[in-house]
């Protein structure tokens, strides 16, 4: 899977400011500083496709970023759209603040006929938060695609990783499915990404 394009395509917080084109969506969410952002700019390799900064809660708004993408198992062409989330879990801004957003994003989850799947990610030198917990669950629980990614790899040793990852995954009770290591410094995760999101696409 080649990427051929990526652009900055709109902006949301309510529906009539969904980008109006019908193509498939993939969904980026986590925790605030996870590194969602990042894994934008390292998946398109553009470069500041997506704001990203060292400050939790960066992106505050629902992001569409157009994709273009060659497969080239099948000699194909497909177009859909990385959809960037504001964190959750940071609370900093205040309750009511996170109420509104939580509300938007929910709508926004429960409402999009065209999401294909949910990328939740979740920083593998910790275990996951309750919030990530309750995010997976909910998620689960209203019928959502999951795929769970662990984010900034490249911050630990092998050992480390291969432990953190199977307590992700306890945690989240998913002994069987596997969680996707990933690191937007180098790269790396981001060909297995890619080939999770052919496969997706061509169904
Ligand atoms: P919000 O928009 O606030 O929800 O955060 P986000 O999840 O979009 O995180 P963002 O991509 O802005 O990255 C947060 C910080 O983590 C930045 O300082 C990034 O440089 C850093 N970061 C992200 N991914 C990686 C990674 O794979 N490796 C390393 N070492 N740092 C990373
Ligand atoms: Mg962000």
């Amino acid at each position: 899977v080649i990427i051929t394009q990526g652009q900055y395509v709109a902006s949301a917080v309510k529906q009539d400011q969904y980008p109006e084109a019908d193509l498939p969506e993939i969904v980026f969410i986590g925790r605030s500083n996870v590194g969602k952002s990042s894994l934008i700019n390292s998946l398109t390799r553009v470069n500041n496709l997506a704001r990203v900064s060292s400050q939790p809660g960066k992106t505050q708004t629902i992001n569409f970023f157009e994709v273009g993408v060659k497969i080239a198992e099948v000699e194909e062409r497909k177009a859909f759209y990385l959809v960037d989330l504001p964190g959750y879990g940071y609370a900093k801004t205040g309750k009511e603040k996170r109420k509104i957003w939580s509300k938007f994003i929910e709508e926004y989850l429960l409402n999009s006929p065209r999401l294909t799947f949910v990328c939740q990610l979740i920083d593998s030198r910790h275990e996951p938060m309750a919030s990530d917990v309750e995010m997976f669950n909910w998620l689960v629980d209203n019928g959502i695609p999951v795929l769970i990614i662990a984010t900034k790899v490249d911050k630990i040793g092998k050992n480390e990783r291969a432990k953190n990852i199977a307590a992700i995954k306890r945690k989240l009770g998913i002994k069987e499915i596997s969680v996707l290591p990933y690191s937007s410094l180098k790269n790396e995760g981001r060909s297995d990404l890619l080939d999770v999101i052919g496969d997706s696409l061509l169904e």
